[in-house]
């Protein structure tokens, strides 16, 4: 029983996170001409409405997007990502936000594919209902994103962006995104890989970017943006991680540019902070 909806958190300072990252790892493997594949394992409905249901409820977005849909000072890289945000909102008034899938496709050429999974059974339909007019290049899978993965891989253009972005909300995702990138390094070593993580106390969360490190690869990023101090009493989440395996090598001073200025814009209180480490071979 899935009882995780992405509606309850669409456009929070970890979407934020996420998504910038995810058009930018997208834009790099775009300035060659060669085709590539995006697959997403844990794709959600694709696009959320704002100022309807869960997401109105929560209104989480409004620690998140909603503070840089005003701004007229965005570095280069938050303005690229907020620019497509804005593709689903032309009137200018923040009302809908898209997810992962959306902002791919948005970013991908002609000659691109997209792969996508998602096992709940009300959000693989409203993915499915936004992707209906996109024709063969987009594969809407309602199955398990893991298993999916390993199914994939390698892909036929042996180019990809993989993102790895399950819920954590059962303790096993923590160990099946090490055991899936084990699997998936010795199928597709050359692939961009992303893996996002929750920052909330609970030690599983705390070790994940240190057993990532430790998995073999030459060429990782690290970032992750926290806008708060950790509860003392040790609940929610207090800020995200994206752990990407092969970055660009203009990753890191993209996001050393973006980065600061989300601590900044998105902190909620003197806690707010964020780090940006890599190793490259
Ligand atoms: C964090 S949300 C995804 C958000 C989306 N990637 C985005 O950025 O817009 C995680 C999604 O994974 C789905 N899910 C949970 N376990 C899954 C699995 N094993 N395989 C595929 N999807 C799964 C959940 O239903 C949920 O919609």
């Amino acid at each position: 029983m899935l009882s995780y909806r992405h509606a309850f958190h669409a456009g929070n300072h970890a979407d934020v996170l996420k998504h910038l990252v995810l058009v930018q790892l997208i834009r790099y493997l775009g300035q060659k001409e060669k085709p590539f594949w995006v697959i997403d394992t844990h794709a959600g409905a694709g696009a959320y409405d704002l100022d309807a249901g869960y997401a109105k409820k929560l209104a989480e977005y409004e620690g998140g997007i909603g503070r840089l849909w005003e701004r007229k000072d965005l570095p280069a890289p938050v303005a690229d990502y907020v620019d497509l945000v804005r593709r689903l909102n032309p009137d200018g008034r923040l009302r809908k936000y898209p997810g992962s899938p959306l902002l791919a496709w948005w970013t991908l050429r002609e000659q691109d594919r997209l792969r996508l999974f998602e096992l709940h059974g009300s959000d693989v339909r409203l993915l499915r209902r936004n992707f209906q007019d996109a024709g063969k290049r987009v594969v809407v899978e309602g199955s398990d994103g893991f298993a999916g993965l390993r199914a994939l891989l390698p892909p036929p253009p042996r180019r990809a962006v993989v993102l790895i972005d399950p819920p954590y909300e059962e303790k096993q995702d923590y160990e099946r995104v090490i055991q899936t990138l084990k699997d998936a390094l010795t199928r597709f070593p050359g692939g961009s890989y992303a893996v996002w993580y929750p920052q909330l106390t609970r030690l599983e969360a705390r070790e994940l970017p240190q057993r990532l490190k430790r998995l073999p690869v030459k060429d990782w990023l690290h970032a992750a943006l926290h806008v708060r101090e950790p509860a003392s009493d040790g609940f929610g989440m207090y800020g995200s991680g994206l752990f990407v395996i092969n970055p660009p090598w203009t990753l890191h001073d993209t996001l050393a540019g973006a980065l600061p200025f989300l601590a900044e814009t998105l902190c909620e209180d003197a806690g707010a902070g964020f780090t940006l480490e890599q190793q490259a071979a």
